[in-house]
């Protein structure tokens, strides 16, 4: 009796320091810190130059520019050529591929056909905004020019300013290398959600902050401004919609308090709310965000080299680097473990697809409704359904990651999405039905070319534009850049290498 007691005993006690010894490795590894042996000295324009880093923190740039293997094009609209329909009206139904490194942010946005093909500083479809996640020139102009003026204008007024791709300057501060944010849109939506700014934050929850400043949901603010000489000016500026929570139904909620629309699609004549891409907002709702398991954790694990410990700055998939990245705290295989990773897209993509399907042919019911008579009233109801499923949707798969990051939001997004696309189209059978259509079959949209012609698109003449905007103002901006000692073109070589309509020979734009 006594020795089975003992034993009992014994069985627990090694139960309990097991699990209190792997609990303890969870929060030691949320604390850990590589002490620093150096910190930068680099103040003005250099700052804002990855390069200039190199010499202080060798490991951490080389590993950073690392993020250049990341460079492939996967051309999003002919993956799902439901898309160009969805956001007919809208850039994204042009161009759209899935994200690539760091390494590319400048180059994928300048290269976009959404930025289309200015001539000058003063036309192109695009306002300065659209640079504010893409560099840590951003932050020199908003210290030079203000950050109303920064805000103001169209994008191509800053194409010789901005060229350095996401970089140190963006999440560490130049003379102590701490984290940092430099965009005030941040702080403000923490403060809007009652949430703690970043300088409040603990050490763990800034590794993920640094990310939130661009991986976040977000619309471009208008807002009216007169400049010193007395001019009235129309600035955009980024805010996160944080007022009512970070989920999709208060986020819907705020933008319909302030009347937002970001575009009426061309093809149903509903006014649009274009998701960008919520991913720490869905990060914080699963099971690793609520553990308090921070992105760096992940996209940056620690790495030995001999006897120095650093952040992998390589931000990429973090499957690449499961050793790393999974096996501190996780027991099964990493075969394993990818397996349930791989199941959990499966599950995500089938209701997506079903998804994106309904709102598709929503959109077109919706076109031939209007062509037989239906009246903006009687589709009212209808165009509020596509609306807000078309919200949902986009808010569930458009941060690429949150089908792993946060996969029962994922689907209850999905699920609810689609009820309101099958919504809409059940209230168009009757519509069409009053209007005398009684088996009407929207048109194939099976392949991108089909698709954007739907929408209105003539693809070869933007890819003309753009390829002439590349031959001639981006590679004044590229001489103006390196003459303001402003950028180091050698340290981007070979980042144009491809388009998803173009490729390069012998640094001549050529259509693909
Ligand atoms: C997207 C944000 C981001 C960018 C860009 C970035 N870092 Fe970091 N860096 C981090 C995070 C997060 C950590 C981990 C900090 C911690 O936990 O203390 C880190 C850590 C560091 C450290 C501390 C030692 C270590 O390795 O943990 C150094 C030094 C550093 N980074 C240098 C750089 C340099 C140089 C660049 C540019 C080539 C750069 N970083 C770019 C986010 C970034
Ligand atoms: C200054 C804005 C900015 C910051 C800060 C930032 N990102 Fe990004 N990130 C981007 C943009 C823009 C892209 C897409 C680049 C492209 O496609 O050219 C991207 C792409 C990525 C990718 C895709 C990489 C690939 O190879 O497919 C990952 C993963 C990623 N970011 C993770 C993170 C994490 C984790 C952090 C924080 C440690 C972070 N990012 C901080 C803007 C940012
Ligand atoms: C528990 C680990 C983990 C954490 C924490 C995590 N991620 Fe991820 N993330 C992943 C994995 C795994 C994938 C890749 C899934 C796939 O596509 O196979 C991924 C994918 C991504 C992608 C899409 C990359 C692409 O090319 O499609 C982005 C962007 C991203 N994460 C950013 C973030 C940001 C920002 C945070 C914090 C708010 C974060 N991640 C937190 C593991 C993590
Ligand atoms: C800092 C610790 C930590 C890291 C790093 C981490 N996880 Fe986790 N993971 C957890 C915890 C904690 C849970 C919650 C389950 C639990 O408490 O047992 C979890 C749960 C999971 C689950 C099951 C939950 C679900 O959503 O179905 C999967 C799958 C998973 N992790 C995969 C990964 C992968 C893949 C990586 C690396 C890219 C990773 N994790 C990195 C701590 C971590």
């Amino acid at each position: 009796m006594k020795s089975k007691f003992t034993f009992l005993l014994i069985g627990s006690l090694i139960a309990i320091v097991t699990m209190a010894l792997l609990s303890a490795n969870i929060s030691e590894r949320k604390t850990e810190k590589v002490e620093l042996n150096k910190t930068p000295e680099i103040s003005g324009t250099d700052q804002y130059k990855n390069d200039e880093w190199q010499k202080y923190y060798p490991r951490q740039y080389s590993s950073w520019m690392k993020t250049k293997e990341s460079g492939d094009i996967l051309d999003l609209l002919k993956e799902y050529p439901q898309l160009p329909i969805i956001w007919a009206g809208y850039g994204f139904a042009k161009d759209y591929n899935a994200p690539r490194g760091h390494y590319y942010a400048i180059q994928s946005n300048t290269n976009t056909l959404r930025t289309g093909a200015p001539v000058d500083g003063k036309t192109g479809p695009m306002p300065t905004a659209c640079w504010t996640c893409k560099s840590p020139d951003v932050i020199r102009m908003i210290e030079r020019d203000g950050e109303l003026e920064y805000f103001t204008g169209k994008w191509a007024k800053y194409g010789s300013e901005i060229k350095n791709s996401i970089g140190c300057a963006n999440c560490h501060n130049n003379e102590t290398a701490e984290l940092r944010v430099s965009v005030p849109h941040l702080n403000r939506g923490l403060i809007a959600a009652g949430l703690p700014t970043f300088e409040e934050s603990t050490h763990q929850v800034k590794r993920s902050l640094v990310c939130a400043a661009c991986h976040s949901e977000y619309y471009f603010k208008k807002n009216k401004w007169t400049d010193a000489d007395g001019k009235e000016k129309l600035a955009k500026v980024v805010t996160f919609p944080w007022k009512y929570g970070l989920n999709s139904e208060g986020m819907e909620k705020y933008y319909d308090e302030v009347g937002h629309t970001d575009f009426v699609n061309k093809i149903s004549k509903t006014p649009i709310l274009k998701t960008q891409h919520p991913g720490y907002e869905m990060h914080l709702t699963g099971i690793h965000g609520q553990k308090g398991v921070a992105c760096a954790d992940c996209h940056m694990p620690y790495t030995q080299e001999g006897s120095v410990k650093y952040s992998d700055h390589q931000l990429q998939n973090p499957l690449n680097t499961m050793d790393r990245s999974c096996m501190n705290c996780h027991r099964e295989s990493e075969a394993k473990l990818k397996g349930i990773v791989k199941q959990k897209y499966v599950r995500k993509t089938q209701l997506h697809i079903i998804t994106m399907d309904n709102l598709a042919k929503a959109h077109l019911e919706t076109a031939k409704a209007m062509e037989v008579g239906a009246t903006d009233e009687e589709l009212k109801a209808v165009r509020q359904d596509i609306r807000t499923g078309q919200w949902k949707w986009d808010y569930a798969v458009a941060s690429h990651g949150a089908f792993f990051h946060a996969p029962e939001e994922v689907l209850r997004n999905l699920s609810v999405a689609n009820e309101y696309a099958m919504q809409a189209r059940i209230k168009l059978v009757g519509v069409l039905a009053k209007h005398g259509v009684m088996d009407y079959a929207a048109p194939d949209f099976d392949d991108k070319a089909a698709s954007q012609k739907l929408a209105g698109l003539d693809f070869d003449k933007m890819v003309e534009a753009k390829l002439e905007f590349k031959r001639t103002l981006e590679k004044e901006w590229n001489k103006t850049a390196v003459s303001n000692k402003t950028w180091n073109q050698d340290a981007f070589k070979g980042t144009d290498n491809e388009t998803a309509y173009s490729k390069t020979v012998n640094g001549e734009y050529i259509r693909k």
